[in-house]
């Protein structure tokens, strides 16, 4: 099974498979966006292999959040090429070390493995390694630049809302936003604007969020799941947020409407369920459940604002 890369700009390669891909920015040294998957660091590595690219340029990979399926590929890579350096958030740097967080790592990154098999992407799951470490080796706060040499600065934006954790990061030179999941589920291949809003965190730093990243001059978005979207992040953004607002509107309505919170959710994995596979089914539902009680919550605190000025 081949994995091509994709190049992206001059400077800018997607790697692993779209449903789970990674990047790779090359100025001077090279950082890998997104911590992979432990089921496709093979195809990351024998991609950055074909692209001739020496790997002891890479000097980072960039963590955009640390839900399971965003960091597994770090260990793998970490013990291939020891000099690759892990960056994130502080509150990553946290979450990293929490007692559960290996083992739930390592259940999750099993379900990823399942599904990319019953999708045709992988043969196998990769055996497990000896150890999993995930301590961070450079913080990066608000506004902090990461700079690759060749005119590439990444700058880091905090933009919770999907996890604590999240960052985004913008280059200004060849206009890349990495929104990574600040904005939830979106496959630009399906012709409608089709969101599965992701705010399991809160609703209304998720919002905050979104308009924020809405006046970043970037011209394209690159997300965790489903690869690039082709569209300046005003455009992009708004149609985040209005997709986050009418889902969220449906839910109050609904369950105002006394409808059964179960149906609802089991409705809403379904929905989840046929956009893609992305975990198994119990989850979707776990997932669909935290979106519900986030929009009651925030429902009655009072209005969220999902204007973008
Ligand atoms: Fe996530």
């Amino acid at each position: 099974m081949k994995h091509e890369s994709i190049q992206v700009t001059p400077h800018l390669f997607q790697l692993g498979v779209s449903s789970f891909p990674a990047y790779l920015s090359m100025g001077e040294i090279g950082m890998i966006i997104e911590g992979g998957t432990g089921p496709t660091t093979d195809i990351i590595v024998s991609q950055i292999e074909s692209l001739g690219i020496d790997p002891t340029r890479i000097k980072y990979i960039a963590l955009t959040h640390t839900h399971a399926d965003h960091v597994g590929g770090y260990p793998r890579i970490r013990k291939l090429w020891p000099h690759v350096k892990i960056v994130a958030s502080p509150t990553a740097a946290e979450l990293v070390q929490g007692e559960n967080f290996v083992k739930e790592f390592v259940r999750a990154d099993k379900m990823i493995g399942d599904i990319l098999i019953d999708k045709g992407e992988i043969q196998e799951i990769p055996p497990e390694i000896d150890e999993y470490r995930f301590e961070v080796d450079r913080i990066v706060e608000e506004g902090e630049k990461i700079d690759l040499g060749h005119g590439i600065v990444w700058e880091v934006f905090s933009t919770p809302g999907h996890s604590p954790c999240h960052i985004s990061l913008f280059e200004e030179k060849e206009k890349h936003l990495v929104a990574g999941d600040m904005t939830g589920f979106f496959d630009p291949e399906t012709e409608e604007d089709v969101f599965w809003p992701n705010y399991f965190q809160s609703l209304e730093l998720y919002c905050d969020s979104i308009k924020r990243m809405a006046v970043i001059p970037a011209e394209r978005i690159l997300l965790s799941h489903n690869g690039v979207v082709n569209m300046d992040a005003k455009t992009y953004m708004q149609k985040a947020l209005r997709a986050t607002e009418a889902y969220h509107q449906e839910l109050v309505e609904r369950l105002a409407n006394g409808e059964d919170r179960k149906a609802i959710n089991s409705e809403k994995r379904d929905f989840v369920i046929s956009l893609g596979p992305l975990a198994y089914s119990n989850v979707i539902e776990f997932l669909c459940n935290l979106l519900t009680k986030n929009s009651q919550k925030e429902n009655e605190k009072g209005r969220i604002d999902f204007q973008i000025d």
